[in-house]
């Protein structure tokens, strides 16, 4: 409960100061409720005696607002850039931070979701806490599309406005194939 009530207030800062990287009112992100709700997710990625026949988790992006990950010092997470699968090496102390396709979504691609994976390792196991910005347990039915104020002629809206809870509802019934949920939304 501690842990969360951390994390809540760093994702909260965190919104500010993309807010501010936006050209926005320092709250704006926060006053669209990007960090009310937050979703805990724990893996546990047993030892692999043959890592180079499976991955630990396959290439996805995440189905919410912004991640803050919690890493221990196994490794084996990394980000696709470039088409080339790079290695984010655990840092003691330090969270990985994603942006997830909504906030893709809100900011009409200005910043974009990473496409990550976890590969598998002869040594372990390795844990991993992941916690999402997302409000899709709560029966929320505010719709996000791409923020009016970033919108003008020269960037036209790329995506339709859509509650969170239709998002992921498709993110889930797609499955980890790859393909990104966000391409479903676009005008
Ligand atoms: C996730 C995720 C990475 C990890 O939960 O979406 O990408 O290191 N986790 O476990
Ligand atoms: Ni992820």
């Amino acid at each position: 409960m501690e842990y969360t009530r951390h994390i809540q207030r760093l994702g909260h800062l965190l919104f500010e100061l993309l807010s501010e990287g936006l050209g926005l009112d320092v709250q704006y992100l926060n006053d669209m409720e990007c960090g009310k709700g937050l979703a805990h997710l724990s893996h546990y990625y047993p030892p692999c005696p043959e890592p180079e026949l499976t991955l630990g988790t396959s290439k996805h992006a995440d189905p919410d607002f912004l991640t803050i990950l919690l890493q221990d010092s196994i490794g084996g997470l990394q980000v696709l850039h470039q088409n080339q699968w790079i290695d984010v090496p655990p840092i003691s102390g330090a969270f990985v931070v994603n942006i997830g396709d909504l906030l893709q979504l809100i900011t009409n691609d200005k910043f974009k979701s990473v496409e990550h994976r976890v590969r598998t390792s002869k040594i372990g196991p390795r844990v991993s806490v992941a916690c999402f910005f997302t409000t899709h347990f709560y029966p929320f039915e505010r719709r996000y599309g791409p923020i009016k104020k970033l919108l003008s002629e020269r960037n036209l809206p790329k995506y339709k406005d859509i509650t969170v809870r239709e998002y992921v509802t498709l993110y889930n019934s797609k499955g980890l194939n790859g393909k990104s949920a966000l391409d479903n939304f676009r005008l």
